[in-house]
């Protein structure tokens, strides 16, 4: 399993502050930030996007794991490669939908071969200089992103673990299995889960074989948010 790596959701962070929180939790142990992009379509809330991502880039060299909750993510490639994102982490659901919005080719999403315009996107994405992240829903079957890590199209799977859209849900153990269906074929890629990850919950995650955690809630809701993330490590390295 590649190492473990602790990614603090700056959703749940104080946004009025968020250089310094960000520093902060870079300084008490986050291998990455997580920074949840939500166009208020794809998902029921709003938060941030490119500008934000281009003004934080200016205070910290941290590793910016962007989640992209949006329901167009072809569109905001090229803005968040100039602000300086690492990761651009796009929704498969999305991206297959909005093509057949654009009236591209558009089969159902299959397990035994790339959708072209998902395809398509992940090669634009690294084409830049971010790496590409696929993720899926809680109620999105797994199999479906298999084709897209075989072909090696894709840096990281991300699996929710709660509906997308709020910080503070509660974990879905049914949704985190999934991770042990790609462990299973992929011993050496990264699998990030995201949404209820807590000390509480971190073992079935992590038994399951993820590897990259983010957590809002817990680290920044926490009287000692360094305690927390080394804990979250320690369950994935043991
Ligand atoms: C939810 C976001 C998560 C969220 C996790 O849509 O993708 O990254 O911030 O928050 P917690 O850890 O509080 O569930
Ligand atoms: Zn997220």
């Amino acid at each position: 399993r590649p190492a473990a790596t602790i990614a603090p959701s700056i959703l749940s962070s104080d946004f009025a502050r968020l250089a310094e929180e960000c520093k902060r939790m870079v300084e008490l142990g986050a291998d990455w930030l997580h920074v949840d992009v939500m166009d208020g379509h794809f998902v029921p809330n709003l938060t941030l996007g490119a500008p934000v991502v281009a003004a934080l880039r200016r205070h910290t060299p941290a590793f910016l794991d962007c989640h992209l909750m949006v329901s167009r993510p072809a569109q905001w490639v090229q803005d968040f490669a100039k602000a300086g994102a690492d990761m651009y982490c796009f929704h498969l659901e999305a991206a297959a939908a909005a093509a057949g919005e654009d009236g591209k080719e558009s089969p159902a999403l299959s397990p035994s071969e790339p959708h072209p315009a998902v395809r398509d996107l992940c090669t634009t994405v690294r084409q830049t200089d971010m790496h590409v992240g696929l993720a899926l829903k809680p109620g999105t079957p797994v199999d479906l992103v298999v084709p897209y890590v075989r072909e090696g199209l894709v840096d990281m799977v991300l699996i929710m673990t709660v509906e997308p859209g709020f910080g503070g849900q509660s974990y879905m153990p049914g949704a985190a299995d999934k991770a042990a269906v790609l462990r299973r074929e992929f011993p050496d890629f990264n699998i990030q889960v995201d949404g209820g990850l807590a000390p509480a919950t971190i073992a079935h995650a992590a038994a399951g074989g993820a590897n990259v955690i983010v957590a809002g809630s817990a680290v920044f809701g926490a009287a000692d948010p360094a305690a927390v993330m080394s804990q979250l490590r320690g369950a994935v390295t043991t």
